[in-house]
């Protein structure tokens, strides 16, 4: 063990790191402490080995850029498993394989895997440290990159070991998430490191009934940051079952009236389809501020009040870099010019900067992701410079709006929930739902064009439940009837009013409909003046959409023929998408609430069909 191990009296971390130390064999093992001295190492070996370049300190201070093997670039969903005891409790939209033979397959991978790598072990605590209940984890990882990304997105190091200690020798049966990952690319005597390893055969594995968490062979984030997707969204959404909450993928935001009102937006949008933004967002109309919590997972309980709380469990953002500009999201941009943050799969300026489409000031030259020089000025140039799905990691932080409830273990009660996807025609602007029930049914037929954030096709319209079918940690129907008891269990008064939401729509041309980034602001405004029931809405067959005269698009510059057709609820349109949806429920058998079929007879009914 390196000098400055944090040898730990938990005696069940001491065994579980013995025990995988002896199955991967690494040339040694670091106890990670999050310190200052730490990430100096840690990135200084990295830029030594390749896999970091510095960026210039008066431009991106303490930052570094990193291209990864062009194969591991996204999340694998065809790798990823929830292997539960029985296979009923997987569901039909995840995959599944009996926990023991997948085990068996992966010690036999796992077996020597980290010959001639560290061994880092990564104490974490997801939400707060101070919370009620803290959140352990302890991620073993062979990959220098997955500790530094850490770092920045989790709270983590040897404050979150010794609280863990401390309980452990009160006698308290604290439970922590056990989450193993390697980049599978063992180092024979001799054999030189590439800048990123990984290994062609992968598996993202989720054990829910021992909270437990495997990933072998990708270094990307969604895939190797076992705090994030594996863990906060699909072993705590399985927990949150079994007790009664809520794991969503959503991000948090507080939104304040030029009256001085307050309100809490949850908003459920699936990968590369707006949360960061959203979450960050600077209002167009004069008088209304934005502060954010969280810009992609809330954790959300009904407190003692009745009202359902949130918290962001995360430490950091692990936002898509391409669109993000001063125009569209300034505080993305303010956050990571503060420094302190890697940047993968972007393209590498000469200067020591980064660029990727549609930041301004393209450079004449710049080195692509795949190290390519190309020439971001043209539109071929600007396409090939960075990865449609890479990512900047920094600090939460250093987010100049967020807000001080952030801190807060107790979190803040939502008000409104969002849900939302990318499509081209069909799905308004924004329709409010009639009820809980009624919002449970426009999540679980959410549907939305596949982006680059996970492999494979994009653009492919499909039902994403709640923005969660890559997250959820159990049978997806079960889901569903949680969703709908929590409903039924509380004072529906006092739960948020449930909003679908489309930045996304499309004109004849192939445009967008509607500008989209602030000037979702006006879209926020009406959601809230609805709540306060001043807003006027038309009632549709799908819910209550804004009337022409009721949104905010003062000074936007929009037709009204174009504010019309962002509205618009075009009825063959909508009848169009009843066999899918019909054949979307018909998958989930008896686990499907029955409540769901109601409302979707009420929906056939309603347009007619
Ligand atoms: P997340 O993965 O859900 O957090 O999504 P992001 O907020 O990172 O956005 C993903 C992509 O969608 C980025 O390229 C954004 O520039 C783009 N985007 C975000 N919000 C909007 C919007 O309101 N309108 C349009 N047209 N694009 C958006
Ligand atoms: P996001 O998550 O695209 O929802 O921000 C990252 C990921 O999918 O790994
Ligand atoms: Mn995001």
């Amino acid at each position: 063990m390196s000098a400055d191990t944090a040898p730990t009296t938990h005696q069940g971390i001491l065994s579980w790191v013995e025990e995988i130390a002896q199955l991967t064999k690494p040339a040694d093992v670091h106890w990670c402490t999050g310190s200052e001295e730490e990430w100096v190492q840690l990135t200084d070996s990295l830029v030594e080995t390749g896999t970091f370049v510095r960026l210039d300190e008066s431009k991106k201070p303490n930052s570094f850029y990193c291209a990864s093997d062009p194969t591991d670039v996204a999340r694998v969903e065809d790798r990823t498993y929830i292997c539960s005891v029985d296979e009923k409790d997987c569901g039909p939209t995840n995959n599944w394989m009996d926990p023991g033979e997948m085990k068996a397959i992966m010690r036999k991978l796992y077996d020597g895997c980290m010959a001639g790598r560290t061994m880092y072990v990564i104490p974490f605590v997801m939400g707060h440290l101070e919370a009620d209940k803290p959140m352990f984890g302890v991620e073993i990882t062979d990959s220098a990159y997955v500790v530094s990304s850490m770092r920045v997105m989790a709270r983590m190091g040897s404050h979150v070991l010794r609280r863990m200690e401390e309980l452990a020798e009160a006698g308290e049966d604290v439970a922590w998430v056990p989450a193993l990952h390697s980049v599978g690319m063992p180092l024979a005597d001799g054999q030189a490191d590439v800048a990123w390893p990984c290994n062609d055969t992968k598996y993202i594995v989720q054990f829910p009934e021992e909270r437990m968490i495997w990933s072998f062979g990708s270094g990307y984030g969604g895939n190797a940051l076992l705090g994030k997707k594996c863990y906060a969204l699909r072993i705590a959404s399985v927990m949150a079952r079994d007790e009664g909450w809520l794991a969503e993928h959503m991000l948090i935001l507080k939104l304040t009236s030029p009256e001085n009102v307050t309100k809490y937006v949850a908003a459920a949008f699936p990968s590369a389809c707006g949360k960061t933004n959203l979450a960050m967002l600077e209002p167009t109309i004069p008088g209304w501020k934005v502060e954010s919590i969280g810009d992609d997972i809330a954790w959300m309980k009904i407190g003692d009040d009745g009202r359902l709380w949130a918290v962001n469990p995360e430490y950091g953002f692990f936002g898509v870099a391409p669109g993000t500009n001063e125009h569209t999201n300034p505080n993305a941009m303010r956050t990571i010019n503060k420094g302190n943050s890697v940047f993968t799969n972007v393209a590498l300026t000469d200067d020591g900067d980064v660029w990727w489409e549609g930041l301004e000031n393209p450079p004449e030259v710049a080195t692509s992701w795949k190290g390519e020089r190309v020439d971001p000025r043209t539109e071929e140039g600007a396409k090939a410079a960075a990865h449609p799905n890479s990512r900047y990691c920094t600090p939460i932080k250093q987010c100049p709006i967020l807000a001080d409830e952030y801190d807060d273990p107790r979190g803040v009660p939502i008000d409104a929930i969002l849900f939302g996807g990318r499509r081209k025609t069909t799905v308004p602007l924004v329709t409010e739902a009639r009820d809980w029930v009624h919002g449970t049914f426009m999540g679980a037929t959410l549907s939305s064009e596949t982006t680059a954030a996970a492999v494979g096709q994009v653009g492919l319209v499909r039902r994403d439940p709640m923005a969660m079918l890559p997250f959820i940690g159990y049978n997806a129907g079960d889901y569903f009837t949680h969703w709908i008891n929590v409903g039924k269990d509380n004072d529906a008064a006092k739960l948020p009013k449930i909003f679908y939401v489309n930045w996304f729509r499309r004109d004849e041309n192939g445009g967008f409909l509607w500008p989209g980034f602030g000037e979702n602001s006006r879209v926020l405004k009406w959601i809230i003046e609805r709540i306060d029931g001043q807003a006027a809405a038309v009632e549709t067959p799908i819910g209550h959409v804004p009337t022409p005269e009721s949104l905010d698009v003062d000074g936007l510059g929009m037709t009204p023929e174009a504010v019309d057709a962002a509205l618009e609820v075009d009825v063959e349109e909508w009848k169009a998408e009843l066999p899918g949806i019909t054949e979307w429920f018909e998958k989930f058998g008896d686990q499907l609430p029955a409540v769901l079929w109601t409302e979707l007879d009420g929906l056939k009914a309603r347009l007619g069909a």
